[in-house]
């Protein structure tokens, strides 16, 4: 948790610019929350021990699908497989770097096994719907995560870039059948050379419908958040071509900015996954 204590303004700054709501309740959970930002820099100290535990009891604390609890994780630490898979996931140096790479896995194989040993069925499994499931219980379990490391003053970046390729990180990693990773987690203590600035976000009203979805809310709180995002690039030195629509369209322009994960279909069919 920051010790630095910030003004509702400031923090409601950082994190929408001139756009911001006009009140916000306070107290140290939504401070560390609205404080956010991808730490992709760390410094060389070891992290706290303890930090695994914690962010797993974290983790499990979230809200899961029936109880299910249709996810796992691997904790890697030994720099030459923290190597492969940097090199897999599309070769971030912050994976190398990081003390702690945290792979989540949507996990439907626990749940397969356990009905197997009772000779029950799990049909079910094969459907799209429960790899949705897999997929959110462990994005839950990975966000509470994230929260508790933040809160203990930790760094943390989230790497979609694993399921760049994932039949080679199942591989690695020797993922049984039904097990994909969705993304992974890169921990370690901030560098304080190298700090990270709160990014901000769309304004409410391109995110927030009152009763029905207002469509012509949207394209004006878009072109502010364009403004928005030049002004925070700017300040922050960072050259970056175009503006916010101009990228995330750049993001989605076609299977070829998807790097790779264009087959992820095929991929998930391979990794066990009937999706139905
Ligand atoms: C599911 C997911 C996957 C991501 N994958 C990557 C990644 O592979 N590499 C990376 O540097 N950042 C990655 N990010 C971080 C985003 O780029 C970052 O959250 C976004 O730009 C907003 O910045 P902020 O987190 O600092 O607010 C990912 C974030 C999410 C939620």
């Amino acid at each position: 948790m920051t010790d630095t204590v910030i003004s509702t303004q400031d923090i409601l700054r950082q994190r929408y610019g001139n756009d911001a709501p006009e009140t916000l309740l306070r107290n140290g959970t939504i401070d560390v929350i609205l404080s956010h930002r991808s730490v992709r820099s760390y410094s060389n100290e070891p992290l706290p021990e303890g930090t695994l535990e914690t962010m797993i009891a974290a983790a499990q604390s979230a809200a899961t699908s029936s109880n299910l609890q249709t996810w796992s994780v691997v904790a890697v630490t030994d720099p030459e497989r923290k190597e492969r898979l940097a090199t897999l996931a599309g070769n971030q140096n912050h994976i190398r770097r990081a003390p702690l790479f945290l792979v989540w896995l949507a996990d439907l194989n626990r749940i397969a096994r356990a009905a197997d040993a009772r000779e029950m069925p799990h049909e079910g499994l094969n459907y799209l719907e429960m790899w949705l499931v897999g997929v959110i219980d462990a994005a839950l379990a990975a966000q509470n995560a994230v929260i508790a490391a933040e809160s203990l003053g930790l760094g943390t970046v989230y790497i979609g870039a694993i399921r760049n390729r994932p039949l080679e990180v199942a591989a690695e990693l020797k993922l049984p059948p039904m097990v994909m990773p969705v993304f992974g987690l890169c921990v370690g203590r901030p560098n304080p050379a190298r700090p990270a600035a709160v990014k901000p976000r769309l304004p409410q009203e391109a995110v927030l419908h009152r009763e029905e979805y207002h469509a012509e809310q949207i394209p004006p709180a878009v072109e502010r958040y364009n403004a928005t995002m030049s002004a925070f690039y700017a300040a922050q030195g960072m050259n970056v071509e175009g503006d916010w629509v101009d990228h995330s369209a750049r993001r989605v322009a076609g299977p070829e900015s998807l790097s790779g994960r264009d087959v992820l279909r095929e991929v998930l069919h391979r990794l066990g996954f009937q999706l139905k």
